[in-house]
């Protein structure tokens, strides 16, 4: 697989072309940015970290039926993925009140949801990403009510196996994003599923284990994030 030319670069990531039309290289950075890029700073290996989770959650997903981006991991840094028409619209899955949520509508944070809860939101940093409802999804021609449909039941799909996986390893997934783009008609889970893009609270202590640590300033943040990739993984 030759790398070819630099295609896109976002705030945690870089997309490469391949000699394949079909494939793209997803490069992981140490860069962390929060607040919709107000605050930026270096979470050192956080690429390396970020991208041996990414492979074990979508390898478990995979097993699961759940049909996703990843061809392989390539290197420490590099996953080899399917080349995606990215729709616009994050999808956030939520177990319990944290984070904007908490804000929104004044739970305190930690509050178990009588359910779980999926949202939409607009992929665009430079709105700082709105939450959409499904009339303004398909006013601006984000997703199709079908995509839309897959995209909500994937989430929830996808809310169910990683509760458990992480479960399994003293996490509670308190909530998380995901993207989606389609690749030959087909709708497929993208992008990465790490400490940066899930809530995660330690079972026993309720600690923060992920990207709060450095949004919020917690401390401890590369070593909470090699911890994680400890549990998921094993040694890396
Ligand atoms: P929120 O509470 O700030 O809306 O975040 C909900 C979840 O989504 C949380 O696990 C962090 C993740 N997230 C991202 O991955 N990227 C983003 O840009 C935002 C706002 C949240
Ligand atoms: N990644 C987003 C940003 O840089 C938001 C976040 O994760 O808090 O703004």
């Amino acid at each position: 697989m030759k790398k070819g030319e630099k295609l896109y670069e976002g705030k945690a990531k870089i997309i490469y072309a391949t000699d394949d039309p079909n494939l793209v290289i997803q490069y992981f950075k140490d860069e962390a940015t929060a607040f919709d890029g107000k605050k930026k700073g270096i979470i050192e290996n956080k690429g390396v970290v970020n991208n041996r989770i990414s492979e074990a959650l979508f390898n478990m997903l995979t097993e699961n039926g759940v049909h996703t981006h990843m061809v392989e991991r390539l290197n420490d840094r590099e996953m080899l993925v399917k080349k995606l028409n990215i729709i616009m619209v994050e999808m956030i899955g939520r177990n319990i009140a944290a984070g904007s949520l908490a804000k929104r509508i004044g739970l305190e944070e930690g509050t178990v949801l009588p359910r779980p809860i999926v949202e939409t939101y607009y992929k665009s940093d430079a709105l700082g990403d709105p939450m959409l409802c499904d009339e303004h999804i398909f006013m601006m021609e984000l997703a199709t009510p079908a995509q839309l449909e897959t995209m909500r039941e994937t989430t929830r799909k996808v809310n169910r196996l990683l509760t458990d996986f992480f479960a399994a390893r003293k996490l509670r997934l308190v909530d998380f994003k995901v993207e989606y783009g389609v690749h030959n008609g087909e709708v497929l889970l993208g992008d990465e599923i790490c400490p940066d893009t899930c809530r995660l609270w330690d079972m026993d202590t309720d600690e923060k284990m992920d990207k709060d640590r450095f949004r919020r300033d917690l401390g401890k943040i590369e070593e909470t994030y090699a911890e994680v990739a400890r549990r998921v993984c094993g040694e890396i």
